[in-house]
């Protein structure tokens, strides 16, 4: 099978590249990334020269280049990552999210459908539901909760998966969808939460935590979100939606106090910092679905995951001490004046 896999230089894009050449090694996967600030083929280094991987630059919103591509490739599958993804950037610049997430989907979705794809599937994010409170700890996303979407990268997702959905029940493409929680493991960029807390809390230098610290994401170990998209690859059924989750919910202040401790740094470190706008409360997924009817467990908890995590970036530095010293540390500058 030839699978292409769009953002395969991201964060989880790149941990699937690694996972489908290890669990399908007969597969082909030829990559297509724009390697915008958050694409890194350093991330790929391993598998550059592995006979089944092939990368190739572009965008995904750039329509002739997508019908040119796939026209050559005759792809059988295709796993849609690429995609803007920080929210707090979606806040700034709302733009170039609707271009990338909506219009690159959409190029995608045609060029699948022209050359007859046995399989697209849509990367998306818990973030369409919105939020639930943080007092209704009862309250959990299923695939029924109504689309509700806080910021304008959240919108932008919503806004694909209509348009994937869109092109099942009008074209008959064969669609899957699958709505992860907050992922975390190796190659994640340092502007998320999770090693940008580590990677300052290294140089013990202050954490920026939003508002009160008590927001609370839903955490998946970014291996087990690989095997479930995996899994929905080989037996989802077509025009399906399945929510990927492991019931692994944190306050943001946790999640940063285990870092402290496992990097054996002060609490003192942390800094109370203003809000984001629009800043959802709580996410909690309900995965009983991808468990029921596709066998789905996730393979790690959160503290075997977060142990690993913290070790690899300990280990990896110079994988994100580049990033730490390029364009990166503008941003930084500009986003937190710390
Ligand atoms: P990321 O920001 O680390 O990587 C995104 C990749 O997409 C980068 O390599 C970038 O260069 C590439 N890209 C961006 N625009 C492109 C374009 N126009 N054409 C081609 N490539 C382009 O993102 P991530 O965290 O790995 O997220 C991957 C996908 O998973 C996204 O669709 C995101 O919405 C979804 N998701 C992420 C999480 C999470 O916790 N990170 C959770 C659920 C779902
Ligand atoms: O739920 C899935 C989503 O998870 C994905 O769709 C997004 O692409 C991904 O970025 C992530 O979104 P979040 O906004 O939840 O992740 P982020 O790492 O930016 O923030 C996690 C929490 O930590 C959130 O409540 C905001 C808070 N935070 C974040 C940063 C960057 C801080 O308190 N301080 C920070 O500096």
């Amino acid at each position: 099978m030839k699978i292409l896999v769009t953002g395969g230089a991201g964060f989880i894009g790149c941990n699937f590249v690694h996972y489908m050449l290890k669990e399908h090694p007969q597969d082909t996967v030829v990559n297509l990334d724009l390697l915008t600030y958050a694409g890194n083929l350093e991330s790929l280094a391993d598998v550059e020269d592995a006979p089944n991987y092939r990368f190739v630059k572009g965008d995904i919103a750039d329509m002739e280049f997508v019908d040119a591509l796939f026209e050559k490739e005759r792809f059988d599958v295709v796993v849609n990552f690429a995609a803007e993804t920080h929210v707090d950037r979606s806040i700034t610049d709302p733009g170039v999210f609707v271009r990338s997430n909506m219009m690159g989907t959409q190029a995608l979705l045609d060029a699948a459908r022209k050359y007859g794809v046995e399989r697209y599937h849509q990367v998306s994010t818990d973030e369409v539901y919105g939020d639930l409170p943080l007092e209704r700890k009862d309250l959990f996303f299923t695939e029924q909760t109504p689309l509700h979407t806080s910021s304008p990268y959240s919108a932008s997702k919503a806004g694909s998966d209509l348009l994937v959905l869109s092109y099942y029940r009008t074209f008959g493409l064969p669609v899957t969808i699958s709505r992860c929680s907050n992922n975390y493991g190796a190659y994640q960029f340092p502007e998320k939460m999770i090693p940008l807390m580590l990677t300052r809390a290294f140089y013990d230098q202050t954490l920026p935590v939003y508002g009160t610290g008590e927001n609370v994401r839903d955490w998946l170990h970014v291996y087990d979100h690989c095997s479930a998209i995996d899994l929905i690859l080989q037996k989802g059924r077509l025009g399906e939606v399945y929510n990927i989750g492991g019931h692994n919910e944190k306050t943001n202040l946790e999640v940063v106090r285990v870092i402290l401790k496992a990097m054996d740094k002060p609490e003192s470190l942390i800094r109370f910092v203003a809000d984001r706008k629009g800043h959802d409360l709580r996410y909690a997924i309900d995965p009983k679905k991808i468990e029921t009817e596709l066998g789905w467990k996730p393979k790690y908890t959160f503290e075997t995951g977060i142990r690993q995590t913290i070790e690899w970036y300990l280990e990896h530095r110079e994988w994100w001490q580049h990033i730490l010293d390029g364009e990166y540390s503008d941003y930084f500058k500009k986003m937190y004046k710390l």
